[in-house]
């Protein structure tokens, strides 16, 4: 008989972890290259690699240079890209009708990289205004400075529709307005873009951790903030609510933006779901690792390593994360 308390000193957990061959035949699998998603920034003009400080490893990219480094990326096993588009100061109107001209920089960056890439890479769009609008909110402004929901849907619909007609295979919108996810699917399905899939930013946080991003994209709201239309994470119903909300209005996957903040909605959304999840690993929760890193204050790899074992462990399916592009030195084993 087995008199085994079951507690010290009959049990001593450590043997299950005292050697390197044990502890690799225990542990999970880190996420494969197959599960990521590279966002990068694409700007106009030609042979342009434009480094963005406040994200070392980073850059803004003309089309040309762009299937360049996709290239280098796909050589990893990464098979995705989510494009963001980076417009001069002097292009932005009040109105954001840069962002659906079929000759814009998102939309010819993606005819370019299916022309080149063609079914092997899956191009991911982002549809929100904040990057073509003059103010840098995500929607129409009325008179008192208030982004208006309703005139906003029509414009993120046009965007999301011009990204589906240049070749897109998923439309992201990210611009947290009521009704987007309904709106954009009508009009992909009514102009024939059925099988467009549609990945919602669904649960989205008003974030201090997209400063260096807004840095990158030029994208920072010249008054205000976003709080009227991104969630408060000190209302993380209201935010599992919005994924929920979008999930009915006909999104093929969710969203929680950022990660590494939000790993107890992660893994929230992935129990009360079937819909395949993404995590987004955010500029802020990208460059702050380097910023520690370049402070002697741990090991870039290996933080790297555990902020990304975390957001998959929470339940995330797929990772959108600026690592992507350094998957080899960063992740691969
Ligand atoms: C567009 C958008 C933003 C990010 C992704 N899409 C900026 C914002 O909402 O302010 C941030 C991504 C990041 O920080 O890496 N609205």
């Amino acid at each position: 008989m087995n008199k085994n308390s079951g507690l010290f000193p009959d049990i001593r957990l450590r043997r299950l972890r005292a050697s390197e061959t044990i502890r690799s035949m225990l542990a999970a699998p880190m996420p494969g290259p197959e599960k990521f998603i590279w966002p990068v920034f694409v700007v106009e003009g030609e042979n342009i690699k434009q480094p963005i400080s406040a994200m070392p490893g980073q850059f803004r990219y003309s089309v040309d240079k762009l299937i360049e480094a996709v290239a280098e990326v796909k050589g990893m096993g990464i098979k995705a890209v989510m494009l963001f588009g980076v417009l001069e100061q002097e292009h932005k109107t009040t109105d954001g009708s840069c962002a659906y001209r079929p000759d814009g920089i998102v939309q010819t960056a993606v005819r370019k990289l299916k022309e080149t890439f063609a079914s092997a890479l899956m191009i991911f769009t982002d549809v929100c205004v904040c990057e073509y609008t003059s103010h840098g909110h995500c929607g129409i402004l009325n008179k008192k400075g208030v982004v208006e929901n309703d005139p906003s849907l029509e414009l993120l619909a046009k965007m999301a529709l011009s990204h589906a007609e240049a070749g897109a295979d998923c439309v992201a919108p990210s611009a947290m307005m009521d009704g987007q996810v309904a709106t954009i699917r009508g009009a992909l399905d009514s102009s024939g873009f059925t099988d467009t899939l549609l990945l919602s930013y669904s649960t989205k946080f008003a974030s201090s951790f997209y400063g260096p991003f807004r840095e990158a994209a030029a994208s920072a709201p010249s008054e205000g903030n976003r709080k009227g239309y991104q969630a408060d994470y000190l209302n993380p119903r209201a935010a599992v609510r919005e994924s929920f909300f979008d999930e009915a209005e006909g999104a093929d996957m969710l969203m929680v933006k950022p990660s590494l903040f939000y790993l107890d909605l992660i893994s929230e959304i992935r129990a009360k779901s079937l819909l395949p999840l993404a995590a987004y690993n955010v500029s802020g929760e990208y460059s702050m690792l380097i910023a520690s890193a370049n402070n002697g204050w741990g090991d870039l790899k290996l933080m790297v390593r555990e902020s990304i074992a975390a957001i998959n462990r929470a339940g995330a399916d797929i990772i959108i994360s600026y690592w992507a592009n350094q998957y080899n030195k960063f992740l691969k084993d």
